[in-house]
């Protein structure tokens, strides 16, 4: 299997050359919380889920229907949505593929605050480990950069980590082009995690830059905190046309826009679950990829 478009599965990528995951994962942030906290963008991922059983079901179907790169962070519920992997995945058998991130700090329910102190970054990668009952994490993303710390400093943590061979990959998260180089200079990186779908371009340059270089762009928010999945919504009219829903169909523009994007949207449903997997079938012709991006040549 290879990189490109040319590979015979385009449906698989390669992380960091050598870790064959499919490309839409599954996001478990949303996997937090209780009933009657809020939703959307006000969610404060805080607390583990009220209903635990069922996530650890939803987790077990994704694993079921093929998913296998599964994204964490151990800000999510404090810890909990890692634990939850572990309790729903461990072992984990050869087709399940764990990213989990470290460097923000949870203060209080509202506040995410990175904090990129070498020291504390490798306590959090071992307490990351004990969570998710593994000895080698697959995907180790620094989740935001410290700007009080020298970015040598904190990639230096996580290449010192993947030295001791508790880190398989090194990612970053919400990162420039020049941020990315900067890290480079330190260790490999093997997947970059920042905000995009088709209505919030901001980081093209990443999605350029990272494609010439093997590096998976992994897009947060993909279907735009659902956003992009109503009847009603901007993607609505193309995915009447190609037959899918329009989550899939957001989801497909993703896919389409270049063989290294990995998409982790984030479900409760298990019928999402599924849907979100069936974006792999769905094709766009180059002018419905168009017109869905024209949508975000629009909002900027
Ligand atoms: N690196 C970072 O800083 C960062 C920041 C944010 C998120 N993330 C990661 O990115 C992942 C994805 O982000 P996200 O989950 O917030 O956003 P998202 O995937 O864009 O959207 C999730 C929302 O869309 C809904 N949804 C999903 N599939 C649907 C479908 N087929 N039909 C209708 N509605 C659907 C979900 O509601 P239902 O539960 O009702 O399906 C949920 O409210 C997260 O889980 C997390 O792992 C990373």
């Amino acid at each position: 299997m290879t990189n490109n478009a040319n590979s015979p599965d385009a449906t698989i990528f390669q992380l960091g050359g050598d870790l064959p995951v499919r490309r839409i994962g599954y996001g478990t942030m949303r996997l937090a919380d209780g009933p009657g906290d809020p939703a959307g963008p006000e969610a404060r991922i805080w607390t583990a889920p009220a209903d635990r059983a069922a996530a650890v079901r939803l987790l077990r179907t994704a694993a079921e229907a093929g998913g296998t790169l599964f994204d964490t962070a151990d800000a999510y519920a404090l810890g909990a949505g890692e634990e939850l992997l572990a309790e729903a995945l461990h072992p984990y058998g050869d087709g399940v593929a764990v990213a989990t991130k470290i460097g923000v700090v949870r203060p209080s329910p509202t506040e995410w605050v990175p904090l990129g102190h070498p020291a504390y970054l490798r306590q959090q990668a071992e307490l990351s480990l004990r969570r998710l009952r593994t000895e080698r994490i697959d995907l180790l993303y620094l989740h935001r950069l410290d700007e009080n710390v020298p970015v040598a400093e904190q990639v230096g943590a996580l290449r010192q980590l993947q030295e001791e061979g508790k880190v398989r990959h090194v990612g970053l998260s919400e990162v420039t082009v020049a941020q990315l180089d900067e890290a480079e200079s330190v260790t490999p990186i093997a997947a970059v995690q920042n905000l995009y779908n088709l209505a919030t371009r901001d980081h093209e340059a990443v999605v350029e830059h990272t494609a010439g270089r093997g590096i998976a762009f992994v897009p947060f928010f993909p279907i735009a905190m659902g956003g992009h999945a109503g009847p009603d919504g901007p993607v609505a009219e193309v995915a009447r046309e190609v037959g899918a829903t329009p989550s899939q169909t957001a989801l497909a523009w993703l896919l389409h826009r270049a063989p290294h994007v990995l998409p982790i949207p984030g479900t409760n449903s298990a019928a999402h679950l599924l849907e979100n997997l069936g974006a792999l079938d769905v094709r766009l012709t180059e002018e419905q990829f168009a017109r869905l991006g024209a949508v975000g040549d629009a909002a900027s």
